[in-house]
């Protein structure tokens, strides 16, 4: 059910969840009023709720996502659940007709993606998957503007950061966490390399350990994947990296793109985008990008033109993340697609 605001009618959100990424998808809703109502906080640790409906100003504080489920007030809801919860919980909100905004990773496997896309659909309601950091000014400009660079020819993406610990209990089981650092931070970097890309890789490569033992999954992953075209990527993951590196390295045919922090774009040195004022906050304190990201969501609901990344591409992404799961855990080179094309010179390319 939409609210009357302002003279305007808006969706009622629900946050459920009230952990770490909350309080940048709380901020989202709580800051943009012309786009929506903050109905509900809910977690089950009724503490968090609270708090979360006091910073935020929230109508309720909730700790059972049925009841949350259970309002008419509640036209969407913002999953920012551990990951395993993700899929049962979506697929739960899609029946009771609720709008569904997801954190990454969307699921634990591609099946449970396509079971969540199966249940929005019958549903008749939007499901999008909050890949955040679509939302910078840099990463958007790439996408809007990579034909002026010509061809890709491949992408080098890093995301090393050093976690001596867990952030939350549950990234050290590894069924909850779906294994650990590609399911963590995978979704981010193969988000970007599939939007650049514009396609599925056709064979993949990974290797990943575990350096620290107190994880239960892998803390260490590099991967290889070849694209269409004879394009090609290679990823690197760390929990180890000291001090952090997120870089992406692009050479197309007219030279070489390089994004700095998702924030800073360069074409063969000159810099194309520079980091606003306003991308400086950390993104788990209440930063711009998840603004943005609402924003599209909020657009979606409304049947307008948007920029979420949609229930498809979420699959998408979630068949090479399986694919780099099968890869390293086998220790064999995954086949996703006809390999044979990926052989091809460039130049021998239409
Ligand atoms: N976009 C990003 O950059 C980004 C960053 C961090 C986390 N995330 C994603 O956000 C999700 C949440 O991560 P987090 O770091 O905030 O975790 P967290 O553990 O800090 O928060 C999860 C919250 O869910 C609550 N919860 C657990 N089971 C529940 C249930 N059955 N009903 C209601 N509440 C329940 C917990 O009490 C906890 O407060 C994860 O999927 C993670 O991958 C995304």
């Amino acid at each position: 059910m939409t609210i009357e605001q302002g003279g305007q009618q808006v969706p009622g959100i629900a946050v459920i969840g009230c952990g770490r990424i909350s309080r940048s998808h709380l901020a989202a809703v709580a800051t943009q009023p012309e786009l929506a109502t903050l109905v509900a906080a809910v977690d089950s640790d009724m503490s968090l709720a609270t708090q979360a409906k006091q910073r935020y100003g929230a109508q309720h504080a909730l700790d059972d996502v049925d009841a949350a489920l259970a309002r008419s007030d509640v036209e969407a809801v913002i999953l920012c659940l551990p990951n395993h919860l993700h899929a049962s919980v979506a697929i739960k909100a899609a029946r009771a007709g609720k709008h569904v905004l997801v954190e990454k990773p969307m699921a634990d496997t591609a099946d449970q993606a396509h079971a969540m896309a199966d249940a929005a659909r019958e549903a008749g309601v939007v499901l999008a998957v909050a890949q955040c950091r679509r939302h910078f000014r840099a990463i958007r400009y790439l996408a809007d503007h990579a034909s002026d660079f010509g061809k890709l020819i491949s992408a080098q993406v890093s995301l090393g950061v050093y976690w001596p610990d867990a952030q939350a209990p549950w990234w050290r089981d590894a069924d909850k966490a779906s294994g650990l650092v590609v399911a963590l931070n995978g979704p981010h970097v193969l988000d970007f390399v599939q939007m650049v890309m514009q396609d599925d890789p056709l064979r993949v490569h990974a290797e990943a350990v575990r350096r620290n033992a107190f994880w239960a999954g892998e803390d260490e992953a590099m991967m290889l994947l070849a694209y269409p075209q004879g394009r090609i990527a290679s990823v690197h993951l760390s929990f180890n990296q000291q001090p952090v590196e997120n870089r992406k390295v692009l050479v197309y045919e007219r030279g070489t793109a390089v994004v700095d922090n998702d924030t800073h774009l360069t074409f063969n040195g000159e810099t194309l985008v520079a980091q606003g004022d306003d991308e400086r906050r950390h993104y788990l304190d209440e930063a711009v990008e998840f603004q943005r990201q609402f924003r599209e969501f909020a657009l979606a609901i409304a049947g307008k033109p948007n920029r979420s990344v949609s229930a498809a591409e979420g699959i998408r992404l979630m068949r090479t993340l399986d694919a780099v799961h099968r890869a390293f855990r086998s220790g064999q080179s995954v086949e996703t697609g006809d390999a044979t094309q990926s052989m091809e010179p460039l130049d021998a390319v239409p």
